[in-house]
């Protein structure tokens, strides 16, 4: 085999006159009459290979080049020289091409199902993802591989010269059902057990801090057994940190300057010192705990001015626990949300706003209040006869000028801030206010959030949840709350705050962690908070709760998410893309067939017996 002198990315016009070899894919073929004109392209770029038997290119290669086709595989023996044809500016190697002497066929291929070209249109992902070999070799897929190592160097360069030891933790591990499912492994050897894949290695790195590894970092794999939805996966990638005698504001300054070292190296874009919001300020004026402050679209409390209006649909909302202190999730409020005229322009038509009534009822809403100040500031359309009598507050309260559209749900704390929080979102998109994604030119706005609640009521089970991770500290003033905490008492034990934080990047969350609990009474008493009787809690925590017992410092830190770094970084907004080998929206891995069945054997071996039966061939599923 001839072997490369250079790649296909590298020659320029201080080549010519060399003897060069080149290794490659034909990206593009041309036939001039008797000349043959190939792009050979690798992972580098494009060369042209010109075939030309007026420069001595022997009948039987003019034939075998001839001969060639999209996707082949070569390589080829020439001499650089300036083309003849004029320079192609788009191309780092454009000023020069390849006369060739010889040309080895190292495979051919068969008819490829799709080329490889980011400037055609691309088959649908089904496709891409079946004969992904071939969709990375597209330079844009390329691109994103090499931008995910450079994110990776970065990391592993930032936190080795902050004093982290890069440390692998299993991932064979135990079942701790938190937070999402797990995907279990069965163990031979002792029939009836299982392993769990980690969700994330949270009790390893704080068992190292205890172990006095003092600052541990790790990219590591993490498997959720939850939907994939376009910013998720079930396995995905995690960069892991956790620092010992530290307190929030330590971590926050570390990872603040690795989100400023990341960006600058890789984006040439200097990261501003991140704003700091509160939980609160979060849900008030966005209405979620990942604000894309990219765009207005504010939420407002318009409880007080509603109180005063005739509608019943307010009035109901309001009767909700009306002396419960305030943000008690079960109490009613009405919140609004402006919508500029400049902004809403003719695109919230009666259809549209009708199918935002439709979009709330599925987070638990009635639906959408919907009015508008006219021209001559009457409210008219939709609610517009309750809120007239009530219009100076109003318009004061939300700024309102004449041709405003003005959005509005009553409900609950919980229902009506995530209902018109999502609504926002969707409003945004809807009337075209979400610029293009970062690496395209449009703004990267980072965010701290801070202060959020350690518990919430789980929706479904009416159970205490923990926001983060159960592991989760009180903030360092909410200690005594914590202790005083009654488990009866829903306001009180709503309101402790924790020493928890999120970064947040254009409204997605891009890393979150927290300051951990290191004492072991804390500890034992979140788990009971929990739900969890003492002995469930030592059979599933035991050796946490006894490392705790043995010396555990104070300790905290933070899991960044590689996958979304990527996609901010890529300018996409699908995870899928800046994953080499990814799973589908049911977790199938096209190319390989994963997940498959397994022979009888082999389940025997593992204790396993399916219960799950085909259906019969053509019977309905
Ligand atoms: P958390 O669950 O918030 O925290 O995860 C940390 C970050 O990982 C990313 N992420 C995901 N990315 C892709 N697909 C998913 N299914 C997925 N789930 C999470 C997000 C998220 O911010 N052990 C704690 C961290 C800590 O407390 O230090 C943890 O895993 O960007």
């Amino acid at each position: 085999m001839l072997i490369r002198t250079h790649t296909c990315g590298q020659l320029r016009d201080t080549h010519v006159g060399q003897a060069v070899t080149l290794n490659g894919w034909v990206n593009s073929y041309r036939d001039h009459g008797n000349l043959v004109f190939i792009d050979l392209r690798d992972r580098y770029g494009l060369t042209q290979l010109v075939f030309d038997p007026d420069d001595g290119a022997p009948p039987e290669m003019m034939e075998a080049a001839d001969k060639l086709r999209n996707e082949d595989v070569v390589a080829v023996t020439g001499t650089v020289r300036i083309r003849r044809g004029g320079e192609n500016p788009k191309l780092a190697t454009g000023k020069v091409e390849v006369v060739v002497a010889k040309l080895e066929v190292l495979n051919k291929t068969e008819n490829p199902p799709f080329l490889p070209d980011d400037l055609g249109q691309l088959p649908n992902e089904e496709i891409r993802l079946r004969h992904r070999y071939i969709d990375l070799r597209r330079p844009k897929m390329q691109a994103i591989l090499s931008m995910r190592h450079r994110v990776m160097k970065v990391t592993r360069d930032y936190f080795s010269e902050n004093g982290f030891l890069e440390v692998e933790t299993p991932i064979l591990y135990k079942s701790t059902p938190e937070g999402a499912r797990e995907f279990l492994v069965p163990c031979r050897n002792v029939p009836g057990t299982f392993y769990a894949l980690p969700q994330s290695p949270q009790l390893f790195k704080q068992i190292l801090m205890v172990s006095g590894a003092d600052r541990y970092m790790q990219i590591c794999r993490c498997f959720r057994d939850e939907d994939p939805r376009a910013d998720r996966q079930a396995e995905f990638s995690q960069i892991d940190l956790e620092m010992s005698f530290v307190r929030r504001e330590q971590v926050m300054q570390m990872m603040e300057g690795f989100v400023r070292r990341l960006w600058g190296e890789v984006a040439g874009y200097t990261v501003p010192p991140m704003q700091r919001m509160a939980y609160r300020e979060c849900m008030e004026r966005f209405g979620i705990d990942r604000p894309d402050t990219r765009y207005g679209l504010e939420i407002t409390d318009i409880s007080a001015v509603a109180a005063r209006t005739d509608f019943k649909v307010f009035r109901d909302a309001l009767a909700k626990h009306p002396d419960a202190r305030p943000f008690y999730s079960k109490r009613g409020y009405v919140k609004a949300m402006r919508v500029p005229a400049a902004q809403a322009g003719d695109k919230l038509t009666r259809k549209v706003t009708d199918g935002y009534s439709e979009f709330v009822r599925t987070f638990g809403a009635g639906g959408v209040a919907v009015t508008r100040l006219n021209a001559s500031g009457v409210f008219e359309t939709g609610c517009a006869k309750f809120v007239e009598p009530v219009k100076a507050d109003l318009v004061a309260a939300l700024k309102l000028e004449p041709g405003d559209f003005v959005l509005i749900v009553a409900d609950t704390y919980a229902v009506a801030t995530k209902a018109i929080g999502e609504l926002r979102q969707r409003v945004a998109r809807d009337i075209g206010v979400v610029p293009r994604p970062g690496a395209e030119g449009g703004p990267w706005n980072f965010l701290w959030m801070i202060d959020p609640p350690m518990f919430e009521r789980n929706k479904d089970t009416g159970k205490w949840v923990a926001l983060h991770h159960p592991f989760t500290a009180p903030r360092d003033d909410q200690q005594e709350a914590f202790v005083a905490a009654a488990e009866d008492d829903d306001q009180t034990i709503e309101s402790i705050v924790s020493a928890g934080y999120d970064v947040v990047l254009n409204g997605s969350e891009i890393g979150g962690g927290s300051i951990r609990i290191h004492d072991r009474a804390v500890q034992s008493k979140v788990f009971q908070l929990l739900g969890l009787s003492p002995e469930q809690a030592r059979e599933k925590f035991s050796f946490l709760l006894e490392a705790l017992s043995y010396g555990a410092p104070p300790h905290g830190g933070v899991a960044f998410g590689l996958d979304r770094l990527v996609m901010h970084l890529m300018g996409t907004d699908n995870i899928r893309d800046v994953i080499a080998f990814p799973k589908t929206q049911i977790g199938a891995d096209l190319l390989t067939r994963a997940p498959s069945q397994v022979p009888e054997p082999q389940l025997k071996e593992v204790h396993i017996r399916s219960t799950w039966t085909p259906p019969e061939p053509g019977a309905a599923r």
